[in-house]
């Protein structure tokens, strides 16, 4: 098939270099973005008399009649047409005849790709905010159920304090709140459109940037024809994004297969989303929570791809940018899979009180309890620390917990204790007296809850 581009060359190409060069087996993907691009393209086009009007409009409606079959999976992509800009025109001219040839005036695939990224990384994001919003909603109505839901809190996953489950789902809420908020910062930067950069220094054409990035609805213009080309940054900050929000799932998930074991039981996974074993009868694993935290690899490795392939790129367009899309494309992927799925597996599990319950009782997490006790009586809280880890010692020794203790054993090691010790050492107690703002307390998280609320409520009005 004769190249767009044929008119230099008297050999055709080497087939390997056909296969190697061409982009259309994943580019596929931006194939609406391409011709959204090109739609708006060639009405400004019109509208300035680069092309007439009537060329604008038969250009216009053999996009419209292409993007139907693309929409209908009824398109047919060739390796000879090398990529989605040179596939979509060879379609039109087609179509249409050799006016079709008239699309590309007064731009370069340059511009081109760089604006169909743009489009594909505007719906990409607005489409993982809504999905880590869908996390946020199923974190939250598991909070709400679980204010009074004592467990231990860890930390170097050495039980340290009592805390509320809700507590320690709501840590996440706020994770995911942040990842969002990045999303919604990168917006800013990735509404600004390169097309008419042209190749790299702008075009001999009197055309209108302003106009193009009116109708794509992008608030800015690049101010520079050659940032405008050779700029993935908006790219590697999304990768960015996507990778730090894989930590957060990564950890979360972590925690889920820590939770769901035999040694934890805190809970118990839904059938629907967990697999057996071809071997062990009795075995359930948590497949899904497994694979969320081990697809995190592959996040990274696309982020670090990326920076790799940009360091040392002269400018402006080089054909080592098009290794761009193949590792966003499955980021995405990676991160719609994961957050599609975690949402009901939050919903859907079963939270084991009585466990977590039971996990606090048989535990010394309210050893800061009895410091802080002796501490509000007047002894500097490093002597009262001091005086608490004996007392452990001596409890572990006698294999007691510190509430097993009776007040005279208590009084051989202070007599500032009192009656009133036990009362403070319960674990309902020991989480209740964390009123600090931003602690355990179960009013303070009533407050976080409505915080919560409020801040999904707010981003919804936006
Ligand atoms: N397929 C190319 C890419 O993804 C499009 C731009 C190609 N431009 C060029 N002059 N070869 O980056």
């Amino acid at each position: 098939m004769a190249k767009l581009w044929g008119g230099r060359f008297t050999k055709s190409t080497n087939k390997l270099v056909d296969e190697y060069t061409a982009s259309i087996s994943y580019d596929q993907e931006l194939a609406k973005e391409d011709i959204e691009g090109s739609l708006a393209h060639v009405q400004m086009l019109g509208e300035c008399g680069v092309v007439t009007e009537e060329e604008a409009k038969t250009i216009q409606q053999g996009l419209r009649t292409i993007l139907k079959k693309v929409e209908d999976g009824e398109a047919h992509f060739s390796t000879d047409m090398e990529d989605i800009h040179m596939n979509i025109e060879k379609m039109l001219i087609d179509e249409i005849g050799p006016v079709g040839g008239k699309l590309h005036t007064g731009r370069s695939r340059n511009d081109q790709i760089a604006t169909d990224m743009h489009l594909y990384m505007r719906k990409k994001t607005n489409v993982l905010i809504d999905l880590l919003e869908d996390v946020q909603y199923a974190l939250l109505e598991q909070a709400k159920a679980n204010v009074d839901t004592i467990l231990p809190g860890y930390t170097h996953l050495q039980r340290a304090q009592p805390i509320s489950f809700a507590h320690h789902l709501l840590a996440y809420f706020w994770m995911f709140e942040r990842d969002k908020g990045r999303l919604l910062d990168s917006i800013k930067r990735i509404n600004v459109l390169p097309l008419g950069a042209g190749a790299l220094a702008g075009t001999t054409f009197p055309i209108n940037r302003r106009r193009v990035a009116e109708l794509l609805d992008f608030d800015d213009v690049y101010p520079n024809s050659m940032d405008a080309v050779s700029d993935r940054d908006f790219v590697v900050e999304a990768l960015a994004d996507c990778s730090l929000i894989m930590v957060h799932l990564s950890r979360l998930s972590e925690e889920m297969v820590l939770w769901s074991s035999q040694e934890f039981q805190f809970i118990e996974l839904d059938d629907a989303f967990c697999t057996g074993s071809s071997i062990m009868p009795q075995k359930k694993n948590p497949d899904v929570s497994e694979l969320l935290r081990g697809k995190t690899g592959r996040v990274f490795g696309h982020l670090v791809g990326l920076l790799t392939v940009l360091k040392g790129l002269p400018l402006a367009y080089n054909k080592d940018m098009q290794e761009d899309k193949e590792g966003i494309f499955d980021t995405v992927k990676t991160l719609e899979g994961a957050l599609q799925l975690l949402a009901p597996i939050l919903e859907t599990m079963t939270v084991k009180k009585d466990r977590m319950r039971h996990a606090v009782e048989k535990d010394y997490s309210n050893a800061t309890d009895i410091a802080d006790y002796l501490a509000k009586k007047g002894l500097p809280f490093r002597e009262a620390h001091e005086v608490t880890g004996k007392m452990v010692l001596y409890a572990i020794e006698n294999k007691k917990y510190l509430l097993d203790l009776d007040l005279e054993e208590y009084k051989q090691f202070n007599s500032l204790f009192e009656e009133d010790i036990f009362e403070a050492l319960k674990p309902e107690n020991v989480m209740r007296a964390r009123e600090s703002e931003g602690g355990t307390a179960p009013h303070q998280i009533e407050k976080q809850l409505k915080l919560a609320e409020t801040k999904l409520h707010q981003n919804h009005e936006n």
